[in-house]
């Protein structure tokens, strides 16, 4: 059974939310529009239809949300800045009360004795950049370092880290390859192009964070898909290294080692970037820490008929409503991995969680026993990362509520709080009250986390 005093002591446990996922107030404040709000409003894009215009409305609930966060006991909050509440063109003026919004909610943060953790770019860029080309237009990646400056500028030291960008793959892979999120784009060119320019954003984001706040914390956050191959078939071994390229090292590369996998640049051929040598330099300028965002590994078989020559292979373990597989060894074997192959000075698990369907809140209470046995299996694993030498500084659970899941609009929960989409009321699942118990120093099982209500008796 697993302990918080089995972590090193300072090792963090946070919550982790996103702007567009939870703020609502599309208009308030003299917000721009995103490319959320505008691909939200195309029918068909949005399982449910909905969009991010009221979500779970933190843009008002802030502090009574913030309460919430204090109340579990974590000592660590990740949430995003919305670019188009800061710069609602994209470039040029900014809009006060959109910085004086993050500026609350860092103090509110830091008087609850909560430590903030910042992300710059959670996905929703201004309609007016995608409007001159967004992610396809390299100036795009200039507007983001000057973004950058001016959120640095206002909040200063007192956030404990500063991500860039979370996530870069999604925005460029389904952003403009598979067109599940924004902008919508189905291209593999046009793809691999805003993944360049995403990670020289990311680049120009980080000159700043450095010219502005030299003595914070900076660093990216990246989604993983550990490959596994099917079988020790050859083929399928060479097949997992295509999806590992195609999705993991087509970021660490460049971060790590200034340049783009070989292997996958013979195999884009004329399709991969052309970057100027000074991007890459740019890029891979050494970062604070890296965050890890994990859900799921990949099952991988050899497939000539696939345009990467490989397919996904259905496991019949244990599946959450995304049909994601729980395979917590994978988030170890990540971790050991990364440490050995990419060395980065700090990690954190920026993002671990799980939707289920849920049932609806009976008598003030939300019965989720798979949640917490997710988060119980990934938190050990983390744990076991780290005794094998992990420099690994923090978990985040995803997410602190439910909210808008992309494409998948509200069906989908990943909250250890149940949101009432309809009274906005939050509920404590299950899973929170556990992990509530677990940072309390509780040594309780899941299980009895289930039966009852918890026994708080803090070492
Ligand atoms: C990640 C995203 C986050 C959320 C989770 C489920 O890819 O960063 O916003 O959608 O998945």
């Amino acid at each position: 059974m697993i302990r918080r005093s089995d972590f090193p002591p300072g090792f963090v446990f946070g919550t982790a939310t996103s702007a567009y996922q939870i703020e609502g107030a599309a208009r308030a404040d003299g917000r721009g529009e995103s490319i959320w709000d505008r691909f939200a409003a195309t029918p068909g894009n949005i399982a449910d239809g909905s969009d991010g215009s009221v979500a779970c409305d933190h843009y008002n609930r802030w502090e009574a949300d913030l309460d919430l966060i204090h109340s579990l006991g974590v000592g660590a909050y990740r949430f995003s800045v919305a670019w188009p509440r800061i710069v609602p063109a994209g470039t040029g003026q900014t809009e006060q009360p959109g910085l004086d919004f993050y500026d609350r909610l860092v103090d509110g943060l830091l008087e609850r004795g909560l430590e903030p953790h910042l992300t710059l770019y959670h996905w929703d860029l201004p309609q007016a950049l995608a409007d001159q080309g967004g992610w396809l237009n390299r100036d795009t990646a200039l507007a983001f370092g000057d973004y950058a400056a001016v959120v640095a500028e206002r909040l200063g030291d007192r956030p404990v880290t500063y991500s860039t960008l979370n996530e870069p793959w999604c925005s460029a892979f389904l952003g403009y390859l598979t067109g599940e999120h924004a902008p919508g784009e189905r291209d593999l060119r046009s793809a691999l192009t805003a993944s360049h320019h995403l990670l020289l954003a990311h680049g120009y984001g980080l000159e700043a964070l450095r010219a502005t706040v030299p003595e914070v914390k900076a660093g990216i956050v990246l989604n993983f898909s550990p490959a596994w191959p099917a079988t020790d078939d050859p083929a399928d071994i060479e097949a997992a290294r295509r999806h590992d390229g195609f999705f993991n090292r087509w970021f660490t590369e460049p971060l790590f080692r200034g340049s783009y996998p070989q292997d996958m640049l013979e195999l884009y051929g004329e399709l991969a970037p052309r970057p100027e040598d000074v991007d890459l330099q740019l890029i891979s300028r050494p970062l604070d820490f890296l965050g890890v965002n994990y859900y799921n590994r990949a099952v991988i078989r050899d497939d000539p008929a696939q345009p990467l020559g490989y397919a996904h292979v259905r496991t019949a373990g244990e599946h959450t409503a995304m049909d994601w597989e729980v395979y917590p060894d994978a988030l170890k074997e990540l971790l050991v991995q990364l440490h050995r192959d990419c060395a980065p000075r700090e990690l954190y698990v920026t993002e671990n969680g799980a939707a289920f369907d849920d049932p609806e809140p009976i008598g003030g209470r939300v019965s989720d026993p798979s949640r917490t046995a997710y988060l119980q299996a990934h938190l050990q694993a983390c744990l076991e990362a780290v005794q094998r030498g992990v420099p690994l500084r923090g978990y985040f659970a995803w997410s602190l509520l439910d909210n808008f899941e992309w494409a998948h609009g509200y069906r989908k929960r990943f909250g250890i709080v149940h949101v009432d989409y309809a009274t906005q009321e939050r509920t404590l699942k299950d899973s929170a009250l556990w992990y509530r118990d677990f940072l309390q120093g509780q040594s309780i099982d899941s299980s009895s986390a289930l039966v009852t209500e918890p026994r708080i008796s803090p070492r």
